[in-house]
């Protein structure tokens, strides 16, 4: 985190709330979940809503559901007949995942995929909206490169983790470091995309194609 946490509790208070179970959803993970520092938190998901929306987007693709709190606050901004795919290799957390999007209108939205994301992608052959990075750090490049690849045409891909609590600028003895400044380096050079690294949780590197 790069702001004050009283800082960013008011940006929350002032920003568009998740639904009641993700709020759950999120309370339940910190407390009973190891790993809980991986999922989203609320800034961010208030930043991926209000992208879906302005883009009204329709498809998403998400590489790491975790205990499925970005997947539902996602989930939430979509039409009705809106799709999110997401992609993980964990099958207690995915079973979690389902089990309280289960409790929410929003739920039939959402398609798992239970294998690594390298063998997923040969599954996901369409046009996405929205395409979302947040499993396995090593594939960061390949994920982008396919995401490039299956981004309609105003669509946004966003890359979470990308500052890597700020050792992608002064990389530590970390074997993950040089794929996430692989990935960025890809980001910053590829053309036809609008670009903005945001210093928001852990670094969110957005790229519009547009
Ligand atoms: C940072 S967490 C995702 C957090 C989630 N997006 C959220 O905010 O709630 C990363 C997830 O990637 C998954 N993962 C790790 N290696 C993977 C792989 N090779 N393929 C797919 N998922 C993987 C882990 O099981 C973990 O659940």
């Amino acid at each position: 985190m790069w702001i004050p946490e009283e800082i960013e509790n008011y940006c929350i208070d002032h920003s568009t709330r998740p639904g009641l179970v993700a709020q759950e959803l999120e309370a339940h993970t910190r407390q009973e979940v190891h790993g809980s520092n991986m999922l989203i938190g609320e800034m961010e998901g208030a930043v991926l809503k209000f992208l879906l929306k302005i883009n009204q987007a329709k498809t998403v693709v998400e590489f790491g559901t975790f205990t499925g709190y970005s997947a539902l606050v996602m989930a939430e901004a979509l039409p009705q007949d809106g799709k999110l795919y997401t992609v993980d290799i964990n099958p207690d957390t995915t079973k979690l995942a389902r089990s309280y999007w289960d409790r929410t209108d929003v739920g039939h939205k959402i398609t798992q995929i239970l294998k690594p994301g390298l063998e997923a992608l040969s599954e996901l052959n369409g046009k996405y909206d929205l395409i979302f990075i947040d499993a396995d750090k090593r594939n960061y490049p390949q994920y982008l490169q396919w995401a490039t690849e299956h981004l309609s045409e105003r669509g946004i891909i966003v890359s979470d983790n990308t500052l890597w609590k700020g050792k992608v600028v002064h990389p530590a003895e970390d074997t993950q470091t040089p794929f996430i400044q692989e990935h960025n380096t890809l980001a910053k050079n590829l053309e036809g995309f609008t670009k903005v690294l945001l210093p928001i949780r852990d670094g969110m590197y957005l790229l519009y194609r547009g």
